[in-house]
């Protein structure tokens, strides 16, 4: 009957963002006898979700309806998703964003005092929640301060998980580094939730910070529990050419154009829809990410596109908004621009370019977050529950976080709360992991004749020429042999830096290992689907294919670079997979 000293919880949370933390609230409030904890390899106010900018999604006006934002929510998806959880995610949308006002969120008003709301792409109402264009600093400052209200959540501040305890067939807890010391700590846990957010820094173009390298995702993969959906990468198609910067959905919403080279709405070529000078809900600006993307590589092929040192772009027109609207309407926009662009939105046109936003898949759960381990749950962008399908819509993801944190939430203190005991001789697992760290990356078969640098650098080609937007066979299988040959290579590096405290080469280290593993499942799960669906679109496969593919993939890690994936049959209730139309 093992004990576990003070670093013993019922509840640990992985990450604290909004999925984390929102399932932090929802544990304390339905069980508030039970010890939750939270732990992050950042202060929970640098989680990426303070980044997020345009809005949270949840119907709230009377000439909207569940069933409409569970149709737009589907067909986005091009039909990959689970409709049994897309109908609960709607459902649940709108108690948790007013929710979130309780708790002081300031979300936009209109005069009257009644919520406002903003079009997003895809979307056929307006239904999109906002504060100003900086919506997820505020969702994750009201979350963060809520949680603190709370003595039963204690934190974790800037510890690094290096691996999950799964014994017995259970997880009970996490291996982690306590950054500022070095020191390396088992904490017991009778159920985790990982909720670390995506994988974007595995593409060398991303909206994402540097903390999204998918080690939730790998720590799962590697435990067991298969990667769902990984194909599915998603393009935004509106970041900044030299960083990536998002240039929010928003701004497109309030009306902004984009053009090409010739100064031309090139959108009104590809299906969706006629311009025309106020924007037109899921129509041209306002189409579907995949669906924009997409068209921003047909005009490169044309050779429509302008050619800068950072890739080719295109331009975002805001000029004719003014300067009142920007500033009223999306304010980060224009600070952004001027800041990394050194141009002015109310006056000069802005360069952007498809940009790796958001990952579909992510580590297979049910409705509730449990995955297939007993013990361990997920949520937010980590988890594939599925409502994202094929293509998500943006401000779905927010809104997301919020309903199955809350719910992943909820089912890991219920499992917890059966007090089932901890295995004995946990503790020794702890030894184990620092032996397998010495000898995963300070040993002397490390040459230096490889850097994490070096590694991380070719990944980056490999994904972006071999996974892109669009795919093909040959490059997905030359993209998977370089990663096998960086998973084999990353064991040929050596860490320089043995200093305890806040060793970032070492974290990096592992984080790179995260990617590379998290890669291999984007790449296989790529190559074996054969079809082209939303963000996975195959040059030599250019239908979907509803017959052999309207179903999930399940990728699981065999260890020798190749996962083996599986397929599981998508729930459909009541929206039969049908022709996804715009601009109509
Ligand atoms: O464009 C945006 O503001 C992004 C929103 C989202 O990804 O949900």
């Amino acid at each position: 009957m093992a004990r576990y000293g003070p670093k013993e919880h019922d509840v640990l949370i992985v990450g604290g963002g909004a999925a984390g933390l929102r399932a932090s609230i929802a544990i304390t409030e339905n069980h508030p006898e039970l010890s939750v904890a939270v732990i992050s390899k950042v202060y929970p106010m640098r989680s990426h979700t303070v980044s997020a900018e345009g809005g949270a999604a949840a119907v709230i006006k009377d000439d909207d309806s569940l069933d409409d934002h569970a149709y737009d929510t589907i067909s986005g998806a091009d039909w990959l998703c689970d409709q049994d959880a897309v109908e609960a995610f709607v459902k649940e949308a709108p108690e948790e964003l007013l929710q979130l006002e309780h708790w002081g969120c300031p979300w936009n008003r209109e005069e009257d005092g009644n919520i406002a709301v903003r079009s997003f792409g895809g979307m056929k109402i307006k239904r999109t929640w906002f504060a100003a264009d900086k919506t997820g600093f505020h969702l994750l400052h009201t979350l963060f301060q809520t949680s603190m209200k709370y003595d039963p959540i204690q934190r974790y501040d800037e510890f690094f998980v290096t691996r999950l305890v799964v014994e017995d067939g259970r997880c009970q807890g996490v291996i982690a580094i306590e950054l500022a010391t070095g020191k390396l700590e088992f904490i017991a846990a009778r159920s985790v939730i990982l909720c670390t957010g995506g994988c974007g820094k595995i593409f060398p173009f991303t909206t994402n910070a540097n903390i999204k390298s998918g080690d939730g995702m790998a720590l799962a993969y590697r435990a067991g529990v298969p990667l769902k959906d990984m194909e599915f990468v998603q393009y935004h198609p509106t970041g900044l050419p030299f960083t990536g910067i998002l240039i929010t959905e928003a701004a497109r919403a309030e009306g902004g154009f984009l053009l090409n080279k010739e100064g031309y709405r090139y959108l009104q070529d590809y299906d969706l829809g006629e311009p025309k000078p106020y924007p037109v809900l899921r129509s041209m600006e306002l189409g579907p990410r995949d669906r924009l993307s997409q068209a921003f590589e047909k005009e490169k092929e044309k050779g429509r596109t302008i050619e800068g040192p950072y890739g080719d772009y295109v331009h975002l027109d805001l000029k004719h908004l003014g300067e009142r609207k920007i500033d009223e309407k999306i304010p980060f926009v224009r600070e952004l621009c001027r800041k990394y662009e050194n141009l002015d939105p109310a006056k000069e046109m802005i360069p952007v370019r498809p940009v790796v936003h958001y990952v579909m898949g992510g580590v297979h759960t049910d409705i509730n977050g449990a995955t297939p381990i007993e013990g361990l749950y997920s949520a937010g962008e980590a988890a594939c529950v599925s409502i994202n399908g094929a293509n998500r819509l943006g401000s779905n993801s927010l809104t997301e976080c919020l309903v199955f944190g809350a719910r992943a939430g909820k089912a890991a203190a219920e499992y917890a709360a059966g007090k089932k005991k901890f295995s004995d001789g946990l503790e020794k697992i702890v030894s184990d992991e620092g032996k397998r760290i010495e000898r995963m990356f300070f040993s002397e078969h490390g040459d230096q004749s490889e850097s994490i640098a070096g590694i991380r650098k070719e990944m980056h080609q490999a994904m972006e020429d071999g996974a892109g937007i669009y795919r093909t066979e040959d490059s997905l299988k030359s993209s998977e042999k370089t990663i096998k040959e960086l998973q084999e290579r990353l064991h040929r590096i050596s860490i320089q830096d043995h200093s305890y405290t806040f060793n970032t080469e070492l974290t990096s280290a592992f984080e790179l290992s995260y990617m590379l593993d998290v890669a291999e499942a984007i790449i296989r799960s790529a190559l074996q689907r054969t079809e082209s669906r939303g963000s996975h679109q195959r040059k030599d496969y250019p239908e979907r294919d509803d017959e052999q593919f309207l179903s999930h993939s399940l990728a699981y890690q065999t260890g020798d670079g190749t996962p083996r994936v599986e397929y599981q049959p998508v729930t459909i209730t009541r929206w039969p997979p049908g022709e996804r139309k715009y601009g109509q």
